[in-house]
């Protein structure tokens, strides 16, 4: 069944354990994930973000994300990840998405809170929830050291702009980690302190099972993954293809179907969201 942000994240903001919330660019990818959340009982957040769209355009992925959510027998929230605009976000909600994150993380604080207020103000209006992102996330390699979220900052930004989830920064990077990053949990647990809304973390993959556990304990809510699919699915098919080189298309579908539901069953169980669904 589709659910907005607020209604997938409440339970496990009060039982303190994650959704996670994978990137899908392919139909493969999607019936792969909801297989798992379906086998294993478990709410699920699917997402596209706007750097995707020039491989998976949201105006074609939204109808397949939404039927897969409404036919669903497990929560399932559709979320625009990482959108960059106002603009872009009032196309997700007109397609139907029920959360949208803008990020204006790298923009100055006053700037951050005004769109983010913008956009909050312009979903509401159609219910649907907003994530917002403060501090800055980095991409794989990146000196994190200066960039954590600050926790009085948190605050007022979070009062300021009416956000559903917060996305934070504590060391996490997106994509692949040259090192296995160590997550500042005291931070996580200040901000966690400082505001009870449920935060959100960035860069899922790669994270060590001791981080991913301190996270999910300490109000991290929702998790994002994606280069662990896209690895996951381009792993199964190089050894098949390994294998069996003149495999057809239609197997190989499968094998992206499997790897799929694989990496998403492996990041639920992690996350404790089995067995969520009444
Ligand atoms: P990873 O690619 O590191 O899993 O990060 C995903 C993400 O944060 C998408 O917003």
């Amino acid at each position: 069944m589709l659910v907005t942000l607020s209604e997938i994240l409440r339970d496990a903001n009060e039982r303190h354990y994650a959704v996670g919330a994978f990137n899908c660019l392919s139909v493969e990818n999607v019936m792969g994930a909801i297989e798992a959340a379906e086998q294993l009982s478990s709410p699920i957040i699917i997402q596209l973000a706007e750097v995707q769209f020039p491989e998976a355009p949201m105006e074609l992925m939204a109808p397949l994300f939404l039927q897969a959510a409404r036919r669903s027998s497990v929560p399932v929230c559709v979320h625009l990840d990482h959108g960059q605009s106002v603009e872009t976000c009032r196309r997700a909600i007109q397609l139907g998405f029920t959360s949208v994150m803008f990020d204006g993380a790298a923009l100055p604080f006053e700037d951050n809170v005004a769109v983010t207020r913008e956009v909050t103000d312009m979903a509401k209006a159609a219910g649907v929830d907003v994530e917002a992102e403060l501090g800055k996330v980095g991409d794989s390699g990146a000196d994190t050291a200066d960039v954590f979220t600050d926790v009085e900052e948190s605050v007022r930004f979070v009062q300021a702009t009416g956000i559903d989830a917060l996305a934070i920064a504590i060391g996490n990077l997106h994509g692949h980690y040259v090192h296995t990053p160590q997550l500042n949990i005291r931070r996580l647990i200040e901000i966690h302190e400082a505001n009870r809304l449920p935060l959100v973390l960035h860069g899922g993959s790669g994270t060590s099972v001791d981080d991913f556990k301190a996270c999910i304990h300490h109000g991290i809510c929702k998790i994002n993954v994606a280069t662990a699919i896209q690895r996951g699915i381009m792993q199964r098919i190089t050894e098949r293809l390994s294998q069996h080189p003149d495999e057809g298309y239609i197997p190989l579908k499968q094998v992206m179907i499997s790897a799929s539901r694989e990496v998403v069953a492996e990041h639920i169980h992690l996350f404790e969201s089995i067995d969520r669904c009444p």
